[in-house]
């Protein structure tokens, strides 16, 4: 999507909103593979484990981000399922606090984290550190010394820099380091497609392609400092398909292959990173985690049989797919208008008490999004609607497009689903907004895990 200086987008000539978007028989009807399982709606109102929204909001007031723990919970342990012989580090990115840690913890998963302050949450949840991965392009002297200090089960390198502090570092503690190098196999997926080119202009990682990556594992090698575990590997996100995972093993199995051969050095892991795809909209179609598991393991196992050598301990690090259908975020609509568009067609903004400091990714990606009429059911007829956050921003939109009952006024609540993922983790306090409260529902109990930030916490940092 173009943001443009005058308008985030201007309304195409009889806009009806894209292809895929369908007008709803019943707009009050939910898409079930949108939503968390527990949630369905009662008597038009929308319930989740047993809790109604309205009773939600009463409680904890909006914008809240709801989160189904025991959706949470059951996609983490599908994907321990699924892969039962690897080891499966969520990833922290998506979504983290103390208790998601601990539900991840309990199902049995590793944590991977990338930053001392996602380290600092893991740990206050008591979370094992040597089930912990530590990641990131740029990680401090700070950062690597905590990591260590408390003993994190891996460290993703993703620098020569960071093997020289590494090799410091331990001789300075007296500790080993386990390691895996991030590589890049010169692979880019996302949905569908994935982008195969010989090298990569991105920041992460060592390339394969252009040496570095062999030198970087030789580089490591020479340190007794640090104990090299295996390869690293990330290909995107949103992925729908293993077409990307599988060019991406292949070259980084052809590595690990060419270590085992010219270094004599047989290393017992490797890690094909995260980036599953979940369903935002009625367009996506995203695989499960069975299936990507049957296609990802015979890919692996393929390859390592063409070439000769072990299969290593498989890692997968998923994020989106296990936090993000998980959770809604509940809005109440604070105003309406439907503004006139070229060619006689309209549109409806509806302009809820968010936005993009609770959900950036529409305004930074393009993203697409759904919504639904939450607290009651309207018998009105559906039309295209736009659902805008409250910031002075033309790009502030939540839901680019999407099909609600016309008569949504003022004082509803609407829900938007899939927000679990990239949402709180990169929320704001642009326009000064506070950021929204986290509430975990689950047999009929709701508790809130993070509370909503006051104006008083925001001034607390102003010191005048
Ligand atoms: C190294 C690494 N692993 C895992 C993930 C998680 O990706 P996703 O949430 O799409 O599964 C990311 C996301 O950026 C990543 O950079």
């Amino acid at each position: 999507m173009r943001s443009h200086e005058a308008g985030a987008l201007h309304g195409q000539a009889g806009d009806r909103g894209p292809a895929w978007l369908k007008v709803p028989e019943d707009p009050n009807r939910l898409v079930p593979r949108l939503w968390s399982d527990g949630v369905s709606k009662v008597d038009g109102v929308l319930t989740v484990a047993g809790e109604s929204v309205a009773d939600l909001a009463a409680e904890f007031g909006t914008p809240t981000y709801v989160v189904d723990e025991d959706d949470f919970r059951r996609r983490a342990r599908g994907f321990r399922d699924a892969f039962p012989a690897a080891d499966v580090y969520y990833a922290g990115k998506a979504f983290l606090c103390v208790a998601a840690a601990r539900w991840i913890a309990d199902e049995g998963l590793n944590l991977d984290v990338c930053s001392g302050g996602e380290l600092a949450v893991a740990l206050r949840a008591d979370f094992p550190p040597a089930r912990i991965g530590l990641h990131g392009n740029n990680k401090s002297v700070a950062e690597l010394r905590r990591a260590l200090e408390v003993g994190v089960g891996r460290i993703i390198i993703d620098s020569v820099l960071e093997i020289e502090r590494l090799r410091d570092l331990t001789a300075e503690l007296g500790v080993t380091a386990p390691v895996m190098i991030r590589v890049t196999a010169g692979v880019e997926a996302h949905t569908h497609e994935y982008l195969s080119t010989s090298h990569e202009d991105q920041k992460f990682g060592f390339s394969i392609a252009g040496g570095d990556a062999l030198d970087a594992v030789r580089r490591v090698l020479a340190e007794p400092g640090l104990e090299l575990r295996g390869l690293h590997s990330h290909i995107g996100s949103q992925i729908f398909v293993t077409d990307g995972f599988e060019v991406a093993a292949r070259r980084v199995l052809r590595l690990h292959a060419q270590i085992e051969k010219e270094l004599g050095v047989a290393l017992p892991e490797f890690d094909l990173g995260g980036g599953f795809g979940i369903a935002y909209t009625t367009q996506d179609d995203p695989s499960t985690p069975e299936d990507l598991a049957r296609g990802m393991l015979k890919i692996v196992d393929d390859e390592c049989a063409a070439m000769g050598i072990a299969v290593p301990h498989l890692s997968i690090e998923p994020g989106r797919a296990i936090a993000g259908p998980s959770t809604f975020t509940l809005y109440e609509v604070g105003t309406t208008k439907t503004v006139a568009l070229d060619g006689g067609a309209s549109r409806r903004y509806v302009s809820v008490d968010g936005g993009m400091s609770d959900n950036i990714r529409p305004a930074l990606y393009g993203a697409d999004y759904s919504c639904t009429l939450a607290s009651r059911a309207s018998d009105a007829p559906a039309v295209l609607s736009r659902v805008v956050g409250k910031h002075c921003e033309s790009g502030d939109i939540v839901v680019k497009d999407e099909f609600l009952p016309g008569d949504v006024v003022d004082g509803d609540l609407l829900a938007v689903p899939g927000t679990g993922a990239y949402c709180r983790s990169l929320a704001s306090n642009y326009n000064h907004v506070p950021r929204a409260a986290v509430v975990a529902v689950r047999n009929g109990e709701a508790r809130l895990i993070l509370r909503r930030e006051t104006e008083d916490d925001l001034l607390a940092l102003d010191l005048g």
